[in-house]
């Protein structure tokens, strides 16, 4: 079995294809999936999970109801205009309440039962965060972080200086760049260039291996990325390229510094890192050095994608 993966999402289009690369790769093992607020509503994304779980059989996963709101406090903000009604573009997936969802804290035996467990967060950072307030030690268990998140030095995708997970609670995605070890984080400076062409999604396919892929990257998704970014040359899997990271590290170059995040104001959300030559760390409040991923190797990204999505080599 492959690297084992407890997973922290806002399943939405770019969550799903990230869950659809781990099911079709024999090198990442999915071991539980916590459904939080953020593309859509909790209750939607929950919903998701576990539609697409049936869709390729395998309901094992145990599926955990994460936040629903932010730790500011706020009615969340969502976003069925990127992601469609019910977060996966064209598709209603029926309200399929069986099985049960998992209480939340059904992560700590997760957390016990593995030594060499990776923790992928590819939306808001409200549940993990929470995990590092309440279990610190348990939270030493991790071998590794995954985080999709932040802009470094390049324009947000919410605001100007903004990305959508550290915009939408700020507070928690500082107290996960505050407290966790060992995080390899992946902004937009690198997954907005992760790109899946209509050429790609057609190809993928005729090969059948699954037939998600077409409706959840033709319609919403894709005509939303054509008119807020024109000339971008399809939909940015920003998801995908992160849990891609688990078995694929070479494919990004990577930066080491702290991470901060402004939590107000005009630049909320705004992340923080020193690309300076030489930084003082302890103007970081003795933050540990994280690893940001500030370059994509988009010919490779684009091989091993394909590989798996379509069984082909390229
Ligand atoms: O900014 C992109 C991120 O926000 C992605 O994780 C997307 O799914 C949304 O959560
Ligand atoms: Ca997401």
């Amino acid at each position: 079995m492959g690297q084992k993966v407890l997973f922290f999402g806002d399943v939405g289009i770019d969550d799903t294809i990230a869950l659809l690369y781990a099911y079709l790769s024999n090198e990442i093992d999915v071991i539980g999936i916590v459904a939080c607020y953020g593309n859509v509503p909790k209750q939607q994304t929950a919903n998701n999970v576990r539609y697409l779980l049936k869709e390729v059989g395998r309901t094992d996963i145990p599926v955990m109801g994460g936040a629903e709101k932010p730790m500011t406090g706020e009615v969340p903000v969502f976003y069925p205009d990127v992601h469609g009604p019910e977060g996966l573009g064209p598709i209603t997936p029926p309200t399929n309440h069986s099985p049960p969802l998992e209480n939340f804290f059904q992560v700590i035996p997760l957390i016990e039962k593995y030594d060499d467990l990776v923790i992928v967060n590819v939306g808001r950072m409200t549940s993990l965060a929470t995990l590092f307030l309440l279990y610190p030690e348990k939270m030493e268990r991790i071998n590794a972080f995954y985080v999709m998140g932040g802009a470094f030095n390049v324009p947000g995708n919410v605001t100007p200086s903004a990305e959508a997970n550290f915009h939408a609670d700020p507070v928690a995605a500082n107290i996960v760049m505050r407290y966790a070890q060992n995080v390899n984080l992946f902004p937009l400076n690198v997954t907005q260039s992760a790109i899946i062409t209509p050429g790609m999604v057609d190809y993928i396919d005729s090969k059948g291996k699954s037939d998600l892929i077409k409706p959840l990257l033709d319609y919403y998704y894709f005509e939303f990325y054509q008119k807020k970014v024109p000339g971008l040359g399809g939909s940015p899997v920003h998801d995908a390229a992160t849990i891609m990271a688990v078995v694929h590290p070479e494919l990004f170059t990577f930066f080491e510094t702290p991470v901060a995040v402004e939590i107000d104001g005009v630049a909320r959300g705004l992340s923080i890192g020193d690309f300076r030559q030489s930084f003082e760390q302890e103007e970081f409040d003795g933050r540990p050095v994280q690893n940001v991923a500030i370059k994509l190797d988009y010919f490779n990204f684009y091989r091993y994608f394909m590989e798996i999505m379509t069984g082909d080599s390229f």
